[in-house]
């Protein structure tokens, strides 16, 4: 989405109301930073778009640090193929020096994109040339959390798939070698294959049994029709939302008029809601809300279950009113309220 482009008011008051984690679609990537993609793509402008997300109580995803293939890296790499030193170097550095940039703004970083079939640099360098953007990563911004991201993970039905099989695989070496890895991306694109709920549960405890966070990072379902797009989406929501290992879920792009494949999940290009978008909004906005009145016991003590996430409590006494803002985390603290 461009900062100044039409449609921008809205698309901002309904990332405000709809989510509380976001991505930008290319700034980061090392491209459009090196320049290849023309002027304005900086990483100051990145930091004034975290900056008005956090202010809106929304974390931030960083995507991308490395996409090792030369269609997705810069120009001033391909140039160095014949140099291999200079261009490993080159690698880490911008890996260092983009993480050290953004350190303490984001929530995640992407380190490693689609090393299914991006895999130009391993091929020069070894898969050992994997642990070094990790370990840069980690180096230059200590408390973000590590991924590996890659698509066809979740598409495209059941079973084994070499997708899945080099994933698996990529993941374990990563670990095995002790990379800093602290959490499995999948991107979660659908065109045609739907996945059902009971095969996304097996592609999710295939994964889970690292022991990761998983997230679904780029979720979008580009088929024509409507109201299938709209089941499959309450499907794959209400299915990943049930898993313990997943952490969350980011749409590709949530509208129509900025969307890489013109059918973004929930807004038409006139801001009319589809059937996905009447989905979303129930699950995340009303059914995934705890919202409730109770009167306390004699002693003042009140039990419920409520869904994760940020509350306001208020509480009525003898006349007096108080509210307190609270964060109810797994395993949290029984929450106090005193009205003096
Ligand atoms: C896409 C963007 O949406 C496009 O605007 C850009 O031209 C190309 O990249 N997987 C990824 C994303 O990890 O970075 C891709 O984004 C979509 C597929």
């Amino acid at each position: 989405q461009t900062l100044n482009g039409p449609g921008n008011e809205r698309y901002k008051e309904l990332t405000a109301e709809l989510f509380n984690t976001a991505v930008f679609e290319n700034t980061l990537k090392w491209q459009p930073l090196a320049g290849d993609w023309g002027g304005g793509w900086t990483v100051d402008v990145a930091s004034k778009g975290v900056d008005w997300l956090h202010q809106h109580d929304i974390q931030v995803r960083g995507h991308v640090l490395v996409w090792p293939s030369w269609r997705n890296l810069p120009r001033s790499a391909k140039t160095l193929e014949k140099e291999p030193a200079k261009l490993r170097a080159a690698v880490n550095a911008h890996v260092s020096e983009l993480a050290l940039a953004m350190r303490g703004k984001l929530a995640h970083w992407d380190v490693l994109n689609e090393p299914f079939d991006n895999h130009d640099l391993m091929d020069l360098f070894g898969d050992d040339v994997m642990l070094e953007w990790f370990k840069g990563a980690r180096a230059a911004d200590p408390n973000v959390k590590l991924f590996i991201n890659d698509y066809a993970i979740l598409s495209g039905g059941a079973g084994d798939t070499p997708h899945r099989d080099h994933y698996e695989k990529t993941i374990k070496f990563l670990i095995d070698k002790g990379a800093p890895l602290d959490g499995i991306g999948m991107q979660g694109h659908f065109g045609g294959a739907l996945t059902g709920p009971e095969d996304l549960l097996k592609v999710l405890d295939r994964f889970a049994k690292f022991g990761k966070q998983i997230w679904i990072t780029e979720y979008d379902v580009d088929i024509d029709d409507e109201a299938i797009a709209g089941q499959f989406t309450r499907d794959f929501y209400t299915t990943l939302f049930s898993h313990p290992a997943v952490g969350g879920i980011l749409m590709w792009g949530f509208w129509d008029g900025a969307h890489w494949h013109r059918n973004a999940p929930l807004y038409r290009k006139d801001w009319s809601l589809k059937p996905a978008g009447e989905a979303y909004r129930e699950l995340v906005l009303k059914t995934w809300r705890s919202n409730e009145q109770a009167k306390t016991d004699a002693a003042g003590n009140y039990k419920t279950r409520a869904f994760l996430g940020k509350y306001a409590i208020k509480v009525t006494a003898g006349g007096k009113t108080k509210t307190v803002e609270v964060e109810l985390g797994v395993g949290s603290a029984p929450v106090v309220v005193k009205l003096e």
